[in-house]
């Protein structure tokens, strides 16, 4: 394989350019040429595909975002999309091309590799909702972000003795608020993954109050409902001074951290691989550290699965 292409597509997510700087400089390196696709699936149909050259992704590693932009595109789901979108990678003579995103995504590489055009998706999402693999690009960096947020309303929690509600995304998946949860010392965490009581929470808000507690955090997923309704039911039901925070999207930007960079590099790097090795229609990912790939079909089927063990120690150290 001689000239491949690189799209990014859906909602952003920090490490989007170390990805893309490694099929860049990677491909490169093996002799291939490389094309950048803008505005991934919409800007495809449409022919925004640029040659790459080493310096075209010189100093985008520390930057947030994604340099080749990112769309949602309805059109790319029809066939006539489809269709349009393999006549222009035919046009440029690109022979497999790699795509960074979500299971969105990924339904769109799988539809291109069912049509002949081979694909490779590389997990690339701050929600970590997808199947087989234990972490998705950007999640580090949103992790951290929102650690850093509720480090911040916790002080002023405890200044003036409130309960907070803070609502963080994760689209239907609770990873990004169990992680948190279980990082800044929540008091109580809710997840679309557990039935959690109204009820419980309640109580070990009134436990803790009991014990002399000032204040406390409720991390909340956007998957289960709005932190707004949230936190009004909770002033309702106790005498508890509740406020909320939506932290939005403040979540998906900022500078990749260490190992969002280390991830993609490697993802991104293992992607370019499997094409020389002829692949196609394989999702990368990382298990217990090593670099693995499987069937996209099989991971779209599958359900994403939430490690519930942290959910179990959070309960446990949260008494
Ligand atoms: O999938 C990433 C994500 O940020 C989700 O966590 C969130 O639900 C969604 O995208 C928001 O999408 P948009 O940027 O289109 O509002």
């Amino acid at each position: 394989m001689k000239k491949i292409g690189v799209l990014t597509s859906g909602g952003d997510a920090p490490g989007m350019n170390a990805a893309i700087r490694a099929v860049v400089r990677k491909g490169i390196y093996h002799g291939m040429e490389v094309y950048g696709i803008y505005n991934g699936y919409q800007g495809l149909m449409e022919g925004k595909i640029e040659k790459m050259e080493l310096g075209s992704v010189g100093g985008i590693i520390q930057r947030g975002g994604t340099t080749l932009f990112s769309a949602r595109s309805e059109a790319f789901k029809t066939e006539e999309g489809q269709a349009r979108a393999i006549e222009q990678l035919n046009k440029f003579g690109i022979e497999g091309l790699i795509v960074i995103g979500g299971d969105g995504s990924f339904q769109g590489a799988a539809k291109l590799t069912a049509k002949g055009f081979p694909c490779i998706g590389v997990p690339g999402t701050i929600d970590n909702d997808i199947p087989g693999t234990d972490f998705t690009i950007g999640f580090d960096t949103a992790l951290n972000t929102i650690i850093e947020a509720v480090d911040k309303i916790r002080d002023t929690a405890t200044s003036h003795e409130r309960t907070y509600v803070i609502e963080v995304m994760g689209r239907d998946a609770g990873d990004l608020a169990l992680w948190a949860g279980l990082a800044n010392g929540a008091e109580s965490v809710i997840i679309p993954e557990k039935d959690e009581q109204f009820e419980d929470v309640l109580e070990r808000l009134k436990r803790g109050s009991a014990r002399g507690k000032k204040h406390s955090i409720i991390i909340l997923a956007e998957g289960v409902g709005s932190a707004i309704d949230y936190g009004k039911r909770i002033e309702e039901s106790t005498d508890f001074e509740t406020r909320v925070t939506v932290l939005g999207h403040i979540q998906r930007g900022g500078r990749p951290t260490g190992f969002d960079r280390v991830l993609a590099s490697r993802l991104a790097g293992k992607a370019v691989d499997l094409l020389r090795e002829g692949e196609a229609g394989k999702m990368v990912g990382i298990q217990n550290n090593q670099l693995v790939h499987h069937d996209i079909i099989d991971v779209l089927k599958k359900p994403h699965k939430l490690d519930m063990s942290l959910y179990q120690l959070m309960s446990e150290l949260s008494i």
